[in-house]
This record gives structure tokens, C-alpha cells and sequence, in this order.
């Protein structure tokens, strides 16, 4: 393992350089402390505010910069969410910030002076967060159209103003990225790069242990020596246990530092994604290759949960409401899991073993997620049921994927669905009665009602056992209507 450095992090909050060193065991802050906790507590940075503590309302949004190809690329992301070591080496932005001083008078960020000038604000509660995802749609996006405007706005909750003006206002102000930070950009990925740390932290503070490695070797190392840890990426799961569930998080080892996990690959058979690639990075890439699994992650959270959530993450939570599983699998997709000492490939359906129980023995990480490329005249297509359009976890979500031979014969059909089970699950009743049958309405109205009863689901706050069956029957009616010939 590489030489463990001190027990401290650094990084940039706004333009002030902050040090937290761990080692005082008195100290008010724990390694687990989440950001929000942080900037309330121990700053005057108070324009950052709770709503819900769960990555849902945007009340906490704060924008992250980091240095990448020798610029700094501006994210929004939740702050109630972030456990202190995650943002080392990384700059934080507040709406403390936004604004500047020019010959005494305090001269706004053009985002602010929009919002104003559009009503965009009344009690004023979500404003701060509002305004940070203004702040990186203004840095991110040039001119950017109603759809993708509403789209990045989703994980902001406004109880009061509305959000027509605050469209107004995005529309109105990101015309150009021009501004004070990137009068300064320079001089910042100067800092950023003097802090990024580039060997392995290891935090120890009374009964905490919270490990940044920073190699995939010095993660399974650690690892290795202690099994019992937790592993996180984007937290967006594990954090909720400590913020919602009071539970204590102990002993962690955050794998978010470690950029060999953190890419997209193909070769002629395979697309090779790497454990740590956070899903707005991914969207990125699926858009002209995996478009099933796109059509899925377009509705995946919001845009501050898509920049912290990993691929990893979703498939190793084997949640039976994640969105990535039921595309996975219908893709016949592996996973590759490695300790220190050896790695192996296993079907991503042998990966699944339980209620949120996967294969992973107690020292090995997933790294990749290996999807074999379909032929080009397979019909793949994905769902997601939820009760809200954006920020809604599936009720239920489906992917078929369909290979058509001669005369419109099924030669192959893959259905599964996530919602319908305990596990993401194949629907291998209705597969086995399409199987060599013609792609007709008959059939399938035939393969609906053996579909009807391949499925015993649990009624929930999302949805009664009688609809989720309903819903699941109707969308392979769905996916027949838009694909007959
Ligand atoms: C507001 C909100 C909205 C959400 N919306 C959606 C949604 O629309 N769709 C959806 O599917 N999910 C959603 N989620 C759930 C969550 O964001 C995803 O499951 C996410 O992909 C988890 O990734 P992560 O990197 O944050 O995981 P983490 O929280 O870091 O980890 C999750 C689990 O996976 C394990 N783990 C992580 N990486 C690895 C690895 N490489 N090897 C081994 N184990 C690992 C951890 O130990 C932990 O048990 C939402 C969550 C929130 C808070
Ligand atoms: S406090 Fe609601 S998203 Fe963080
Ligand atoms: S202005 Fe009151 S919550 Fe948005």
C-alpha cells in the first residue's frame, strides 16, 4: 500500500482554504459529519439549508468544483448527503459567494440578478439551493432548451414562488459563462491541484476509522485488513442510515477517490464501465451506444443525485426498485469483482442473490460492469412506472430485449422486471411461452395472462399488489404496440 498520509483533508470552501484535521478525538467534527452539518455548524455559511436530510428537496445544494483536463468542471450535489473526507482536495461553492465587490458596491452574479428580476423567490427558503443549480446550469450549459432546464431544476423542491420564473430566470441569464470564476479559474486549479492528495488517508478519531484510498490496490488492501468496513461511493444510500436512521457509521472506506474506477470502454464484444462512474458521467457516454439503459437513467434521481450515485453503487444496493438491475440483466450483462488477490466474472443475475443481498464476499469490490453488445437488429427497450416523471424511485420498470427471426418467430425474448419481487427478476415463464412463437397480438395477449400470475408483489406507498401487476401486464402490451411490423 502506498505510504497512508496524515489525518487531515484539505480543500477550498469558496475561496477560503479549510483544514480539518481529525486527530483532536474532542472535536464536534466526526469523519461522517456531512457537509450541511459542517457549513452550519462551524462556518457562517448559513444560506445552505436543511429541508429533508435525504437527497430530496435541493434545500442543502451546493456546487462542487474539480479540476479536470486542466479545467474546473462545476457540479451541483447535496450537501446532506457528503461526508466531510469525500470533498478533500475538491472546492465548495455557497451562495455566499456568487456576488463580488466592485468599487464598494457588491455587484451580483448575473444568475442572481436574473432570479431577481424575475419574482423568482418569496419565502425564500429554497432560494440558496435554487440559485447553486442556476449557478451550474450557467457553467455547464449554453442556451439550454424548456426541457433540459426543468430537467436539471427537478431535484430543487419550491413550495411557494413557482417555478416559472425561476425558468425565466435560467433562460435569461445562461446565455454566456462568463464571470468572476472563470476570471479566476486559473488560479484555482492552481490550488486544487497543490491539494489534491495523491496517496492513501486514513482518518482516526476515537471509534471512527474512515479510509480514502487512492488506488483500486490500496482500497482491497484495506479492505482486505478489514472486512467489517463499509464501503461507500456516492453515499446516497449509506449516508441516509446515518441521516435518517441515526445509525453510527464507524468504519468506512470511501472508494470515491479512486479515478481508475471512473470510465467507459468498448472493445467489438463488450462496453466495460467502471464501478465508480457517477451516472451523469455515464449518461454521457449511453446516449449513442446503450440507449435501453439511457432511456432508464435519463429519470434516475436528480441531477444532484446522478452526479454523486455510482453505477456501482445502484448494483451493489440489489435493490428490487433500482433502475440500473432490470436493464442489466435483460442485457445479459456481468459484473467483475476483485480482492486483493484475485478478481472473477460472474452473471449479473448469480450477482443478485436476495432481498438487497448480493454475491460479494466480505473482502472483494465490484470494479466493472461488463455488457456485451446485441446484435443490431435486437429490439431493446426500457420502462420506468413512478409516481413523479422526475426524482422517483420505480414502481415498477421493465426491459425487454427481443431478437426476431424469420417470418416475425421470437428467437429469443429477455423480460425482467424490478418492482415485482424481492430482486429484480426475469419474467422466464412468459419468456419460455414466447420462445418460437410469432411476435403477434394474439401471442401476446396469450403471454399477458401467463405474465399476469408470474409475479406475487407486495403492496407498498408506491402501489397495491393488484396494480403493479397490472402495470407490469400492460407494459409488455406496451412494448408489443410500439414495436409491431
Ligand atoms: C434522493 C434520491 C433519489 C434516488 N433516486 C434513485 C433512482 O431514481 N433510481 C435508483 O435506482 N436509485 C435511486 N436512488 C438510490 C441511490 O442513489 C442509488 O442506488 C445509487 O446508485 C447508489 O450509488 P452510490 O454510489 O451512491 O452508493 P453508496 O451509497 O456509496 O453505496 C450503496 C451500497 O453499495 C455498496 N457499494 C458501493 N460501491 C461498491 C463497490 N464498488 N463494490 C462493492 N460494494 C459497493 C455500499 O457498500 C452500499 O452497500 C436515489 C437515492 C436518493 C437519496
Ligand atoms: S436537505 Fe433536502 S436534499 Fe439535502
Ligand atoms: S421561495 Fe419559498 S420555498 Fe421557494
Amino acid at each position: 500500500m502506498e505510504n497512508s498520509s496524515s489525518n487531515s483533508i484539505r480543500f477550498l470552501l469558496n475561496d477560503l482554504l479549510y483544514k480539518i484535521d481529525f486527530s483532536d478525538n474532542k472535536s464536534q467534527i466526526k469523519p461522517t459529519t456531512t457537509l450541511l452539518n459542517f457549513l452550519r455548524t462551524q462556518t457562517n455559511l448559513k444560506s445552505v439549508k436543511e429541508g429533508c436530510a435525504e437527497g430530496d428537496c435541493g434545500a442543502c445544494t451546493v456546487v462542487m468544483g474539480e479540476t479536470e483536463h486542466n479545467e474546473i468542471h462545476y457540479t451541483p450535489v447535496n450537501s446532506c448527503l457528503i461526508f466531510l473526507p469525500m470533498i478533500n482536495g475538491k472546492q465548495i461553492i455557497t451562495t455566499e459567494y456568487l456576488s463580488e465587490k466592485k468599487d464598494d458596491k457588491q455587484i451580483l452574479h448575473p444568475i442572481q440578478s436574473a432570479l431577481a428580476e424575475t419574482y423568482g423567490t418569496q419565502c425564500g427558503y429554497c432560494t440558496p439551493g435554487i440559485l447553486m443549480t442556476m449557478f451550474a446550469i450557467y457553467k455547464n450549459y449554453s442556451d439550454p432548451d424548456e426541457k433540459t432546464i426543468k430537467k436539471l431544476l427537478s431535484g430543487n423542491l419550491c413550495r411557494c414562488t413557482g417555478y416559472l420564473p425561476m425558468l425565466e430566470a435560467v433562460r435569461k441569464s445562461s446565455k454566456n459563462r462568463e464571470d468572476k470564476f472563470s476570471q479566476k479559474e486559473k488560479a484555482t486549479i492552481e490550488i486544487l491541484k497543490n491539494i489534491k492528495n495523491h496517496s492513501t488517508i486514513s482518518i482516526k478519531q476515537n471509534s471512527y476509522s474512515y479510509h480514502i484510498p487512492c488506488s483500486l490496490n490500496d482500497a482491497l488492501d484495506i479492505y482486505n485488513n478489514n472486512p467489517e468496513a463499509i464501503i461507500i461511493n456516492g453515499a446516497t444510500d449509506t449516508a441516509i442510515r446515518q441521516t435518517k436512521n441515526n445509525e453510527k457509521l464507524f468504519n468506512i472506506i470511501d472508494i470515491s477517490h479512486i479515478e481508475e474506477l471512473k470510465y467507459f470502454r468498448k472493445d467489438n464484444d463488450n462496453y466495460y464501465i467502471g464501478a465508480g462512474l457517477c451516472i451523469q458521467k455515464l449518461l454521457g457516454f449511453l446516449k449513442d451506444t446503450i440507449t435501453s439503459l439511457y432511456d432508464t437513467l435519463e429519470y434516475f434521481g436528480s441531477w444532484q443525485i446522478r452526479n454523486l450515485a455510482t453505477i456501482g453503487g445502484n448494483v451493489s444496493t440489489a435493490s428490487p426498485i433500482g433502475d440500473t438491475l432490470p436493464v442489466l440483466i435483460s442485457l445479459k450483462s456481468s459484473v467483475k469483482l476483485k480482492n486483493i488477490t484475485k478478481e472473477r466474472i460472474i452473471n449479473i443475475e448469480d450477482f443478485i442473490i436476495d432481498y438487497r443481498k448480493t454475491s460479494l464476499k466480505k473482502d472483494e469490490l465490484l470494479t466493472e460492469v461488463i455488457i456485451p453488445k446485441t446484435p443490431d437488429n435486437n429490439i431493446i427497450k426500457s420502462y420506468k412506472v413512478s409516481k413523479r416523471k422526475e426524482l422517483d424511485i420505480s414502481t415498477v420498470s421493465t426491459c425487454f430485449n427481443l431478437s426476431l427471426g424469420a417470418n416475425n418467430v421470437i428467437n429469443e425474448i429477455i423480460i425482467t422486471y424490478g418492482g415485482m419481487a424481492k430482486i429484480p427478476c426475469r419474467a422466464k415463464s412468459t419468456e419460455k411461452f414466447l420462445t418460437g412463437k410469432k411476435w403477434c397480438k394474439e401471442n401476446i395477449k396469450e403471454a399477458g395472462k401467463i405474465l399476469f400470475n408470474e409475479f406475487e408483489p407486495i403492496s407498498d406507498a408506491r402501489a397495491e399488489a393488484m396494480t403493479r401487476k397490472i402495470i407490469c401486464r400492460n407494459l409488455l402490451t406496451k412494448f408489443w404496440s410500439e414495436n409491431q411490423n
